[in-house]
């Protein structure tokens, strides 16, 4: 984890009077390092994030997250002047979905109707009927007729506890988080051995024996408010550990333990290399220079809006 230096310190300020001068706005995933968070307009889970984008009436976004939510934010607002720290910042996700594959997919179902996680591509939210994410993605399939099929794509594991949740069969696409897919449970069980009283608390992107542990599943921001209205005192964390910055911030007292990964690692807790990719420097550089700035087809743009409309509607 970052710690915020006396450098980091006139960073952000300079960052920050750069913002004003430019009517630019920042938008940070909770994935992001805190001092990303720290400097950032508006910290979200996707969901709101996306939200935040398609309202901003400033002229440029800066969007302190990974590649698919920054072309969510332009599809949501094209009018706008959409910014990514690092181009590079992908999703396993989003990688495991390419277009001509699904469409073979789509081809072989016609009749399916088709929810993306919003983990994916533009192109591939353009080939959708409805996108959703980990905070409205069981509302999202329940608004389905009954009697319609459904393919959802990318993400396995969430599709299995939507499967679960709604009792809908769900053709799955083989997606997986890599930083969810992580999580050792036999760690786990242990940690829990040692802290007794803490409640685990998970992502639905995590495989389904780390759901099955959990006192809690959902979002990042559901998770942030699981934990402020919980009496509880000790959490065990299973999503990405840059949630923990602001999660610390909301509950000071409270203890905040991150669900150990499989792989030894040192700081015993799980990081999202594309989130982490986007640094402070970065994040200056591409708004002082207005570059790398993300593009998209008109057409491509139009079909994306579709979908994420629909959703944003239910
Ligand atoms: P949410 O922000 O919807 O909780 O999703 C987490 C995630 O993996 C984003 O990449
Ligand atoms: Fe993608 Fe997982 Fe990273 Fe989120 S945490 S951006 S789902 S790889």
């Amino acid at each position: 984890m970052n710690t915020i230096t006396t450098d980091n310190k006139s960073l952000q300020q300079r960052l920050k009077a750069l913002k004003e001068e430019k009517n630019a706005v920042i938008l940070a995933h909770y994935y992001q390092e805190p001092d990303i968070q720290e400097v950032a307009d508006f910290i979200g889970d996707s969901l709101e994030l996306a939200k935040k984008a398609a309202q901003t009436s400033a002229d440029i976004i800066v969007f302190a997250g990974v590649h698919f939510m920054a072309e969510t934010a332009k599809i949501l607002n094209p009018s706008k002047k959409v910014l990514l720290p690092d181009l590079n910042a992908g999703c396993s996700l989003a990688e495991s979905c390419p277009p001509d594959a699904f469409q073979n997919i789509k081809s072989e179902y016609p009749d399916h109707v088709v929810v993306t996680y919003i983990n994916c591509s533009a192109e591939i939210k353009a080939m959708s009927d409805l996108v959703c994410t980990s905070s409205n993605a069981e509302k999202i399939i329940n608004s389905i007729p009954e009697e319609k099929e459904i393919i959802f794509a990318p993400d396995k594991n969430l599709g299995r506890y939507l499967i679960e949740k709604t009792g809908r069969n769900m053709l799955l696409w083989d997606g997986a988080c890599i930083v969810h897919e992580a999580f050792s449970l036999d760690k786990l069980l242990e940690l829990y051995k040692e802290h007794p009283s803490a409640m685990i608390i998970a992502h639905p992107e995590s495989e389904d024996h780390i759901l099955k542990t959990a006192n809690y599943i959902g979002s990042t921001s559901g998770m942030l408010n699981f934990v402020k209205n919980s009496d509880h005192d000790t959490f065990i964390v299973a999503t990405e550990a840059g949630i923990l910055h602001q999660m610390q911030k909301d509950v000071p007292h409270k203890t905040l333990i991150p669900a150990p990964a499989k792989e030894d690692n040192t700081c015993a807790c799980s990081e999202c290399a594309f989130m982490k990719m986007n640094t402070l420097q970065k994040l200056y550089n591409c708004l002082e220079k207005e570059t790398p700035e993300i593009l998209l087809e008109e057409s491509l743009m139009k079909k994306a809006h579709l979908p994420i409309q629909r959703m944003l509607e239910i």
